[in-house]
């Protein structure tokens, strides 16, 4: 009797309390949404090399392979990169912690905001037969929030896109960018005047400019986002050397949060 009146008393007094935090900040930061996730139907348990975001191979096998493309989420290119924390809501087969997936992709299907690598889908069970079970319906009802990337052992990368032809084309994309931010503008600077020019994000992941400038090249990332909400400029202290050629990959020396 006793513990049921203070259960009663307590409920109410729990409620106002996430309301109140709620309210002073428009944004809920740890809240999940609801949608649903699907599956890419082809019989590769990783995701697809041909992804909208234009990462290749990486686009596949990042972070071992759960990843998945994302329909709104996918915010023309700007969310490639994102992590999401994405659990299926069937108490019966579902884990409490679902699966960690970064986007590289973009794509929809009976209403998703998600197409999910068959491994990261399946890691949605709290086991193998449960996974199972999941992906025998197709398409499940999820529960999605955005978290940080981590990549403990890895600096931001510079990936120069295949497209790239020194000294006339520069295009490549950011690796590895932990955190739960984005990176909402690019501005490449030559080292020897500082002379920088804005980049366009060209498509998917892809940032580029024709007629880049000359020598050794500094890129700075604008991030936003964020649980603060604050802009900053990160200026990396790797430089992109002179001769950079497509295909290669540049270490930032920098991590970010
Ligand atoms: C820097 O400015 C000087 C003088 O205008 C010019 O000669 C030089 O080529 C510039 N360097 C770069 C890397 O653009
Ligand atoms: C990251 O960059 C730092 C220099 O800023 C360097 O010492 C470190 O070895 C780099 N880490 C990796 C994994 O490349």
């Amino acid at each position: 009797m006793a513990r049921s009146i203070s259960k009663r008393l307590l409920l109410p007094f729990i409620l106002l309390l996430f309301r109140s935090t709620a309210t002073a900040d428009d944004t809920c930061i740890d809240c999940f949404t609801q949608s649903r996730a699907a599956y890419y139907p082809n019989s590769d348990q990783q995701g697809t090399e041909t992804g909208a975001c234009e990462y290749g191979q990486f686009g596949a096998t990042l972070n071992g392979g759960d990843v998945s493309a994302a329909s709104k989420l996918y915010r023309n290119g700007v969310g490639c990169g994102a992590c999401y924390q994405v659990r299926c809501t069937d108490a019966a087969h579902c884990s409490n912690n679902g699966v960690t997936i970064v986007i590289t992709d973009s794509g929809a299907s009976d209403n998703t905001d998600f197409i999910l690598s068959q491994r990261a889908f399946t890691k949605m069970g709290q086991n193998a037969d449960a996974g199972a079970s999941l992906m025998s319906r197709g398409a499940v009802g999820v529960e999605y929030r955005r978290v940080s990337c981590s990549y403990p052992s890895r600096n931001i990368t510079f990936r120069m896109d295949q497209s790239s032809n020194n000294p006339y084309y520069f295009a490549f994309q950011i690796w590895y960018q932990q955190g739960n931010k984005d990176v909402t503008a690019v501005q490449l600077c030559e080292t020897e005047n500082l002379t920088c020019k804005i980049l366009e994000r060209s498509h998917g992941a892809v940032w580029a400019t024709a007629s880049p400038p000359r020598g050794p090249l500094s890129v700075r990332m604008l991030l936003s986002g964020g649980d603060d909400g604050d802009e900053s400029w990160v200026v990396p202290p790797n430089d992109i050397p002179e001769d950079w050629t497509a295909g290669s990959a540049y270490d930032s020396g920098i991590q970010v949060q």
